[in-house]
């Protein structure tokens, strides 16, 4: 066991002293200026501040990108062509010509500046235990594993399986990944065996990475045992690399590998691959309107690219800074803001073993007081559970390091919004809350960057980043030109970080994102833009439901669902929850003549959908019906079902075209039944 295992007492850095550094924040950036701004503008003639430049970076896209990427990114061989993309035909190349390595850029180039800078503060479960991992001790982890990984067969173009909780040796992991031009999947460590499979397979991984076992919120999780069970039914994976993340020993078989072990043994040099800019850095799966989740692909110097531009500009770090986001490295988040933006930016990141609730509710205020964080950037779910808990948890912390507040994931409620602001940030940090998403790479619609006095409406995403147009369509397909206006929210213009294709279905790419609105990028989401310009994300437009900030497809579970012998068919759909943003509530035929005790099943159904998928997406509310409210065609109303569970019979609309309208009557019975006379919660 060695530098980033669960023991502390061997680990090489001792926790820093617990003096807490004031800020003098001049967040506002007194020296704003178009240099100080982005010094890669220099050369732009007729930019004079942030809106100037936003112009610029949509309306000559190849001098604003190129001039970037040759200013952030450090190249092996220059770029020919700065893109060549056609929306239309799914077709998304930049940079192409160029080769880089991502890890070199990560991690080699800022090894020649400063070697002993803090790469990673690894925030365990247990408050008080952090680990601090260096620039130069991530990049000797990171080729020792980039030896190991091709010392056992894994080659340029392979794709990896990551199973792991947010810890420096999955931080490594995907960096050797990108060392040796392999790509990694990440899965989100709370996904059950199955889901897991599914992802193992789809990306015919041979190699999967996993902890013997994982530490959240107090509890362990076996992940080996769960990646066991999941491989059984993955014939494409050979090896198993296990880390120990906690002392307990767990059963080895001949295809598992003792990772630290290994490693040890291995050269702390290793040489980079001289990877192409179209070359796959990773997939990451995501759930979408279809049973089946996709794995979004995306590539090598775009995607870095973009992530770090907004990693610096949308939160306005600086060196120096400590950043601090808190999503777990399984979601789209945690890539670009807990791992490449930052280490892109030479930074110091922070990776969150915990939860927002242990070992109580001050554990965000005491780790930003304990690790000085500068940026701090979380949830609207998160913000909404502790603001139940009062104010009296923040108040206890210093909190005057902080200068940016970010949140991510589901739209931020101004009740929420205000409390970030006015309580964890005493009133004086802006607050981001930024709208992307697995797909777009990095932040496109977001307060910051923006001319220094420029004002955040509480709520709302405010402003496209540099070398985004966002555009609003009506169902119509036509492009809404004014303002205060709602629509289907497309981007009209490529940019660096969008994801290229879904692994081994260009054509469900194609189908999702560009055939809807040709020519455009079609996002999924409604979004208002306010008199003045602003946008404001509504929510999702397709059956994709976002509990916690988490993606589920409503399709997904009703497979799921269906699976069970007694059910006839399902409707899932999503209900305003307080906490979660939204909750899962399922509506649930019999079979003709099956004779079960209902809360017995309910129970059952929750315990499939758990161990289908992962606990986070089990419903809440399961509502059993005689049948379920159709179209003459047989299409399930699900516009129906929702005002239903909104108490929104006024809302309920033409039901003309209904099969059979006394199935309405049913369904509002039933949920009262089921409900009460208040709205679920
Ligand atoms: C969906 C993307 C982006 C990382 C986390 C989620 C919703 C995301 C916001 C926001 C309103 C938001 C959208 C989007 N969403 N951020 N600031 N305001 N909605 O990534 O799992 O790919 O989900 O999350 O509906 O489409 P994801």
């Amino acid at each position: 066991m060695w530098l980033l295992c669960g023991c502390t007492s061997k680990c090489l850095l001792t926790s820093s002293s617990r003096r807490v550094v004031r800020y003098s924040h001049n967040f506002l950036g007194k020296s704003f200026n178009k240099a100080a701004c982005l010094p890669e503008a220099a050369g732009f003639e007729g930019v004079s501040d942030h809106s100037g430049l936003q112009q610029f970076s949509v309306s000559q896209t190849d001098r604003f990108w190129g001039a970037v990427a040759r200013q952030r990114l450090t190249w092996i061989s220059p770029f020919h062509t700065v893109q060549d993309c056609d929306l239309s035909q799914g077709r998304i190349k930049w940079f192409e010509g160029g080769k880089l390595n991502v890890s070199v850029n990560c991690l080699d180039r800022h090894i020649h500046t400063f070697p002993e800078r803090v790469a990673l503060i690894w925030e365990r479960d247990e408050p008080g235990s952090e680990v601090k991992i260096t620039y130069r001790q991530l990049l000797e982890a990171t080729c020792r594993l980039g030896n190991l990984l091709r010392r056992r067969g894994v080659k340029r173009g392979d794709c990896v399986t990551l199973y792991m909780p947010p810890c420096p040796l999955a931080v490594a992991s995907m960096l050797a990944c990108a060392r040796i031009g392999a790509a990694h999947n990440v899965v989100f460590a709370g996904f059950s065996a199955e889901a897991l499979a599914d992802r193992i397979r789809d990306a015919q991984s041979s190699t999967v990475i996993t902890v013997n076992q994982g530490v959240r919120g107090g509890k362990v999780t076996e992940l080996k045992k769960t990646v066991d069970m999941a491989v059984q039914s993955c014939p494409s994976v050979q090896q198993v690399f296990v880390a120990m993340r906690t002392e307990n020993p767990v059963v080895m078989t001949a295809r598992d590998v003792a990772m630290e072990e290994e490693m040890l043994r291995e050269a702390v040099v290793c040489e980079p691959a001289a990877m192409d800019s179209e070359d796959v850095l990773f997939l990451l799966y995501t759930s979408g309107s279809t049973g089946k989740p996709k794995g979004l692909v995306h590539t090598q110097a775009g995607y870095l690219l973009y992530a770090s531009l907004t990693h610096r500009y949308v939160f306005d770090y600086h060196d120096g800074d400590v950043f601090g986001c808190v999503a777990d490295i399984g979601w789209i988040t945690g890539h670009s803001y807990s791992v490449y933006g930052p280490l892109a930016n030479g930074g110091t990141t922070v990776l969150f073993e915990s939860t927002p609730v242990y070992p109580d509710p001050g554990r965000y205020w005491e780790m930003v007081q304990r690790l000085k964080i500068n940026q701090f950037y979380g949830a609207p779910t998160a913000i909404r559970l502790l603001l139940k808990y009062g104010d009296q948890w923040v108040n206890k912390y210093d909190r005057s390091t902080l200068k940016t507040l970010g949140s991510v994931g589901e739209p931020i409620n101004t009740e929420a919004w205000d409390w970030y602001h006015r309580v964890v940030g005493d009133g004086r940090c802006p607050v981001v809350d930024t709208w992307w998403q697995t797909e777009t790479g990095g932040i496109c619609i977001a307060p910051r960057p923006s001319n220094p006095d420029a004002e955040i409406v509480p709520g709302m995403a405010m402003r496209p980043f540099f070398g985004i147009r966002p555009v609003l369509m009506d169902s119509e397909g036509k492009t809404l030109t004014s303002n205060n206006t709602s629509g289907a929210l497309c981007i009209a213009q490529p940019w660096p970080g969008m994801a290229r294709t879904i692994h081994n279905d260009h054509q469900r790419f194609t189908e999702t994102y560009c055939q809807p609105y040709p020519g455009y990028f079609f996002t999924g989401d409604g979004a208002y833009r306010s008199k003045e310009g602003y946008y404001q994300i509504i929510g999702r437009l397709d059956d994709v439901i976002n509990v916690s900030g988490h993606r589920i497809g409503t399709a997904e579970l009703e497979d799921v669902v269906n699976q069970c012998p007694a059910v006839a068919e399902s409707a899932v759909i999503g209900y305003s929850h307080d906490i979660k943003g939204q909750g899962v509530y399922a509506f649930v035929v019999l079979k003709k003549g099956v004779d079960v005790q209902e809360a017995e099943l309910a129970r059952q159904l929750q315990d499939m959908v758990s161990k289908s998928i992962a606990k986070y997406a089990s419903p809440d509310f399961i509502q059993f019906v005689r049948r379920l409210p159709k179209t003459r065609s047989g299409k399930i109303m699900r516009r129906v079902l929702r005002k239903v569970v909104e108490r929104d019979l006024d809302g309920l609309g033409d039901l003309s075209t209904l099969d059979d309208p006394a199935a309405v009557q049913e369904v509002i019975q039933g949920h009262q039944d089921l409900c009460g006379k208040e709205q679920p919660q």
